[in-house]
């Protein structure tokens, strides 16, 4: 028995419609429309998907993003993706891709997420992440298709609370329209379990996602300037950028300078497929953390990263920035004893495959955006 479907391809704003073979399908465990799948967390998700023997469809309007990446999935893993062109508040983008392919689950990544942008500009946030993962569920629920991980973040959690964070502590005091978004998305996605048992919802909350795929072909690609430690402290080692500016070293911490708990990103992608095992195989709605649990200093950061690039990563420190919080780490148990969830990368590794990934892309996609 064989399996195909239709690609679509934008043209000019034309949609052309082309039928592919992509393998058996008795090797096919599910069909996941990843929504986002252009994006950082998205791309390497769908690696992980391909990997594991799952049809991957993406829906994605590239804003944040470029189709190369997906390009490169299907250059690490030899295999097809199905791919979409388009925005997931259009409910008719949505229609055609439900009707065109036997979807098992969503993967619900496409999202705004720079907290600077969304204090300039919070409406435009409300209405992509949150009008948009209405529309989404929206269809889900009119072609039942009712399995869904959402990507919340480790931001919703109340400020006020003390590391580690676990999935029973409040919720909802956040300082930030971004991170406001992600709290009533969850909220949302409560109250369409409670009015309907049959939706099955996993909710992670991510930590510090960082490095890129050990190929270097996929990595995080930030637009214009980078406002996260990471990408930043990359392009400042390879001479893109002169300093750092260190926010502060005067917080309450063994250094002075705030303690993050990253996490590697093909860690949080394998998280992702256990999450969807869990939702495909039971219903429910659950929340899990996604981190490793343990947290670095800004400047253990920049050490960590100096060792691996032999080279000096020039700093300054400067001011707090608004909205930082002096530690957040990871109670990771639920995850582990729910998801049997366990990181396997650590920070060293985290940052050589960033490295490997901008000294091979140093303008990121941009030739082809
Ligand atoms: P990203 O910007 O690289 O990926 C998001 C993707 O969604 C992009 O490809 C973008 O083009 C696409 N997109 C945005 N709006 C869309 C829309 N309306 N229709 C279709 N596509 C759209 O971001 P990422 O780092 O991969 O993050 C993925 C998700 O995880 C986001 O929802 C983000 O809020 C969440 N998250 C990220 C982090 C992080 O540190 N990267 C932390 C916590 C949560
Ligand atoms: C930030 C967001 C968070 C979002 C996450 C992923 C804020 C307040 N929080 O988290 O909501 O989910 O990104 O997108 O923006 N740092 C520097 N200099 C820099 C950059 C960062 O010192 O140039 C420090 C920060 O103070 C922080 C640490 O490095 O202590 C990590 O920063 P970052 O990578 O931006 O992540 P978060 O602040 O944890």
């Amino acid at each position: 028995m064989f399996c195909f479907s239709y690609v679509t391809f934008e043209t000019d704003s034309i949609y052309v419609n082309k039928l592919i073979y992509y393998g058996e399908s008795s090797d096919i465990l599910a069909t996941i429309l990843v929504t986002g799948g252009g994006g950082y967390i998205g791309s390497h998700t769908c690696v992980e998907l391909l990997n594991s023997n799952h049809c991957v469809i993406s829906v994605d309007n590239y804003c944040n993003s470029s189709k190369e990446s997906l390009n490169r999935v299907e250059m690490i893993t030899g295999k097809k993706i199905i791919s979409y062109c388009g925005d997931i508040r259009n409910p008719d983008i949505l229609r055609k891709i439900f009707r065109e392919n036997k979807i098992d689950a969503v993967i619900h990544f496409a999202g705004l997420k720079s907290v600077k942008e969304s204090v300039l500009n919070p409406l435009e946030y409300y209405d992509n992440n949150v009008c948009g993962t209405i529309n989404l569920c929206e269809i889900m629920k009119e072609f039942l298709v009712k399995n869904l991980v959402f990507s919340s973040s480790a931001t919703v959690y109340n400020s006020d609370l003390t590391s580690p964070f676990n999935e029973e502590m409040p919720v909802g005091k956040v300082s930030s329209p971004y991170g406001r978004t992600k709290y009533v998305i969850e909220e949302i996605l409560r109250d369409l379990k409670n009015s309907d048992i049959e939706w099955s919802i996993s909710i992670l909350r991510y930590f510090n996602p960082v490095g890129a795929h050990e190929s270097g072909l996929i990595g995080e690609d930030p637009l214009g300037i980078p406002n996260n430690l990471m990408p930043f402290v990359s392009k400042v080692a390879l001479g893109i950028f002169p300093y750092l500016t260190v926010f502060s070293k005067d917080y309450n911490t063994r250094d002075g300078t705030c303690i993050r708990d990253y996490i590697h990103v093909m860690d949080l992608a394998r998280g992702h497929l256990l999450a969807l095992e869990k939702i495909l195989s039971e219903n429910g709605i659950e929340v899990y953390n996604l981190g490793s649990g343990m947290g670095y200093s800004v400047l253990e950061f920049i050490d960590a990263f100096e060792k691996i690039c032999e080279s000096k990563i020039n700093y300054k420190i400067g001011e707090k920035r608004q909205g930082d919080l002096p530690i957040v780490y990871a109670d990771t148990t639920k995850a582990r004893e729910e998801l049997g969830f366990k990181v396997i990368y650590d920070i060293k590794k985290m940052c050589v495959d960033t490295l490997n990934w901008q000294r091979k892309n140093p303008s990121g996609y941009s030739n082809t955006r």
